[in-house]
């Protein structure tokens, strides 16, 4: 392939502002969406739907035709590779995950990193199922978590925790910390490596727990095992853009962007377009940012901030998403507005 891509979303994350801004939303498959819930009922539990190629693409396509997004993220979970890895995993309904829990980094490391990845190929085949029938100018955007992210679930064993033990850690077994993610570095880059290979045009790496961290800490947990991640993907012989989403990152946002080799910097609800556009080149494309809670709340408050967002990235590549997932009681008519509000400002 030569030039530039002809999907919004790749000719972004290529450094290109197109006509149309590119936009998708972070968990817009999912419990907002009835059709969802109607197939959802179809698998035994969570993890036999993101096994099942047959519901899982159906899944990932819903938004896409409902909405239209010019994103599809695949259908699947961040926590399926410590599945693959063997440790024990469950979604329980109300409680979130729970995580069979580890006590230093040789617990992760029984199963070989080319082996899990070979565990997820059901995930592959729904890559490739969806491939074949998106519209040609959407995306198909492949993921996976960021390690600490991942680690810190197998660490604490389920997500509604402090995260106080996994972060003490840190301090308290560095070396098993360490171990733990580069276990994970390698896994999870075979893991996105296939998905490549089956179809995925981008891929995203969701840190959502790279929040209220030290700024020494952030280097070594945060942004030295997404480096390693980001450069074993492409040692693997990956090419396609990688978005990194350090979700409260903060102040730190911009050093994870320069040192990571991330493509493009996924924005959360709390960051200012006014620190971003000061901190990142004017190159840096950006993927961001609208409060969920808006999106719940509505109203002319939605639309002025929608216009906000566009205004203050418009000298920018730029990515419209929210700052994080959308939320399971969310108005489908708000979605609505807010996809109609970016394209009228296309032609605006
Ligand atoms: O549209 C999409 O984004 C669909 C694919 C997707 C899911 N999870 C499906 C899902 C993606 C990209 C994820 C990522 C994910 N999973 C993250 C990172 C993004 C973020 O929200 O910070 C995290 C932290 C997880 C772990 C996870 N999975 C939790 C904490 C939970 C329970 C809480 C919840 O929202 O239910 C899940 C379950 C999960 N993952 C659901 C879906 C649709 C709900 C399961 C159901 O339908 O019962």
């Amino acid at each position: 392939m030569t030039g530039v891509s002809d999907k919004p979303l790749l000719q972004v994350l290529g450094g290109h502002r197109p006509q149309k801004t590119p936009m998708w939303m972070m968990r817009q498959a999912g419990r907002h969406l009835p059709e969802y819930l109607e197939l959802r009922g179809r698998a035994k539990d969570f993890l036999d739907f993101c096994y099942t190629p047959s519901l899982a693409s159906e899944a990932t396509l819903q938004p896409i035709r409902r909405y239209g997004m010019d994103g599809a993220i695949l259908f699947a979970d961040i926590l399926l590779i410590l599945d693959a890895m063997g440790l024990d995993v469950r979604f329980e309904k109300g409680i979130g995950p729970i995580v069979q829990q580890i006590e230093k980094a040789a617990d992760l490391t029984q199963t070989p990193a080319v082996k899990a990845a070979d565990r997820l190929s059901p995930v592959y085949e729904t890559v490739r199922r969806v491939r074949a029938e998106l519209p040609d100018e959407t995306t198909l955007i492949g993921f996976a978590g960021s390690p600490w992210t991942v680690g810190l679930y197998a660490i604490e064993g389920r997500g509604k925790t402090d995260k106080s033990t996994a972060k003490r850690w840190a301090y308290e077994q560095p070396d098993e910390l360490a171990g733990t993610l580069d276990a994970l570095v390698e896994a999870t880059a075979h893991y996105l490596a296939a998905q490549v290979e089956a179809g995925a045009e981008a891929l995203m790496l969701f840190d959502s727990w790279a929040e209220g961290l030290p700024d020494d800490v952030f280097q070594t947990i945060i942004i030295e095992p997404t480096r390693k991640l980001v450069d074993r993907v492409r040692t693997l012989g990956v090419a396609v853009p990688v978005i990194g989403f350090p979700r409260g990152a903060g102040v730190m946002a911009p050093l994870y962007f320069e040192k990571t080799g991330v493509t493009g910097l996924g924005l959360d609800t709390a960051v200012s377009p006014g620190f971003i556009n000061e901190k990142l080149a004017k190159a840096v494309p950006v993927q961001g940012h609208l409060d969920p809670l808006l999106l719940i709340a509505g109203g002319p408050k939605l639309d002025q901030r929608v216009d906000e967002l566009l205004e203050a990235y418009s000298g920018r590549p730029h990515i419209f998403n929210l700052g994080h997932g959308v939320m399971p009681e969310t108005p489908i008519p708000h979605v609505e507005q807010v996809v109609a509000r970016v394209r009228a400002w296309d032609k605006a």
